[in-house]
């Protein structure tokens, strides 16, 4: 007798289950572990996998209501891309062009420019407006293999736009197939109105804007993240601080912008304050380096950045690994660093200046990502009882992931079990 089920993929040259260790991520030396079954089959239903195993044994076991043969093809989770800026309206061409002339990232910012542009553009717009804008976006982001990814605000600096930016997200999470884990984000930049006085917009931000947020989060019943920018010259040690304590207490779950320019000690904060991801780290100080290795903050690293900034300095993987950290791979995707939408082209470059192997990358960008947005036990494998979120490549052999770049591998993506 054989058990219905909706979806049976069968003949995956390679599928690659990316297990849970013990039920966590894949730390320090044991990233890269594919979990990978030659001639391999999946089935699913009610939008999750039931059981993973020889071609042959599951097509005598399951009688599927839709059947795929992926024909020596590789199989594997869909991506998680765990740090994105969207929602944005407007574009910063211009600003590129004026780093390619010699002016810094942070020259630009501090003149007015860099995230305020996007500021005063996101402002302006309207809810339907930054849906609209944003939609496309996330195609491209599915149609490269993102199946889940975190969306932040940070281009509002003000109450009422943070909340629409929140709106905006809640909207697109339910037009679109991509799940969507929201982060507030208003310690991005200290706005215009504040210039001179990032005290006063702290105070602004921990008195208004986190209990706003908060009220926001409670409305929609979902949990939500609180993520400050720690960087020289925009938030301080001690205010990113404040303000994540400030947020904890009021239920966010915590992330850090941290060492993307300067190591501040942000990654260290993070990991004492229990936050579930530390993102960038690129100047990353050795002592914080160790503390990834005794706590729980899943370290994510952005090599799309200092590539869009053409910097030479990427996150320091080996060391991280070495320390026993948890390594989460994301695209950063914004107008000012890196308008990049691929996770595939997030590995190439981890493979090329982060030291990764293809499989180290592909743990790191599905179920490492995964954890980084606290749904590491929900998305990023292939574990019977997880979602069947699932890539059919065009390729037969997962090592072609990062070794190729700039063309799309993807040839069918799924999501809860469904071909979108
Ligand atoms: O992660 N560093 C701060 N935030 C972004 C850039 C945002 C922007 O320039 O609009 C980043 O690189
Ligand atoms: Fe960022």
């Amino acid at each position: 007798m054989s058990e219905n089920v909706d979806l049976l993929i069968h003949s995956a040259g390679q599928l690659c289950v990316v297990p849970a260790h013990d039920g966590g991520p894949q730390r320090g030396a044991a990233l890269g572990d594919l979990g990978l079954i030659a001639n391999g089959a999946i089935a699913a239903r009610d939008g999750r996998v039931i059981a993973i195993g020889q071609s042959e044994d599951l097509r005598a076991r399951f009688r599927a209501e839709s059947e795929i043969d992926a024909g020596g093809r590789c199989v594997l989770p869909g991506f998680v891309d765990p740090h994105t800026h969207l929602p944005w309206v407007g574009d910063r061409a211009g600003e590129f062009e004026q780093r390619l002339a010699g002016a810094t990232y942070m020259e630009i910012m501090n003149a007015g420019g860099g995230i305020m542009s996007t500021v005063r553009n996101t402002r302006q717009a309207s809810v339907d407006k930054l849906v609209a804008d944003n939609l496309p976006r996330l195609a491209r982001m599915l149609r490269h293999g993102t199946t889940s990814a975190e969306a932040k605000t940070g281009y509002g600096l003000d109450t009422a736009t943070e909340i629409k930016q929140l709106d905006a997200i809640a909207a697109l999470a339910a037009i679109q197939p991509i799940e969507l884990a929201a982060t507030f984000l208003p310690a991005h930049a200290v706005p215009e109105e504040y210039r001179g006085d990032t005290e006063g917009y702290v105070g602004l931000i921990i008195e208004e804007m986190l209990p706003a947020g908060a009220a926001w989060m409670r409305e929609q019943g979902n949990p939500m993240f609180c993520d400050v920018f720690c960087e020289d010259g925009v938030f301080d040690l001690d205010q990113t601080r404040r303000i994540l304590t400030a947020a904890a207490a009021l239920g966010y779950r915590l992330k850090v912008h941290a060492d993307e320019f300067v190591g501040l000690g942000g990654t260290k904060l993070a990991v004492e304050l229990g936050a579930t991801s530390a993102d960038h780290l690129v100047m990353t100080p050795e002592a914080d380096i160790s503390a990834l290795g005794r706590g729980d903050t899943v370290a994510v690293g952005l090599p799309g950045t200092p590539f869009g900034l053409a910097h030479t300095e990427y996150t320091p993987a080996k060391a991280i690994l070495a320390a026993g950290g948890a390594l989460a791979l994301a695209t950063d995707l914004n107008p000012g660093t890196t308008w990049c939408e691929s996770m595939q082209m997030v590995i190439a470059l981890a493979c090329r200046y982060m030291g990764l192997t293809q499989a180290q990358a592909i743990a790191a960008a599905t179920l490492n990502a995964a954890f980084a947005i606290g749904r590491g036990h929900e998305v990023g494998s292939l574990m019977p009882g997880y979602q069947a979120d699932i890539l059919i490549l065009d390729v037969a052999d997962y090592r072609q992931v990062g070794y190729r770049y700039g063309t799309n591998l993807v040839q069918t993506v799924i999501k809860r079990g469904a071909v979108v």
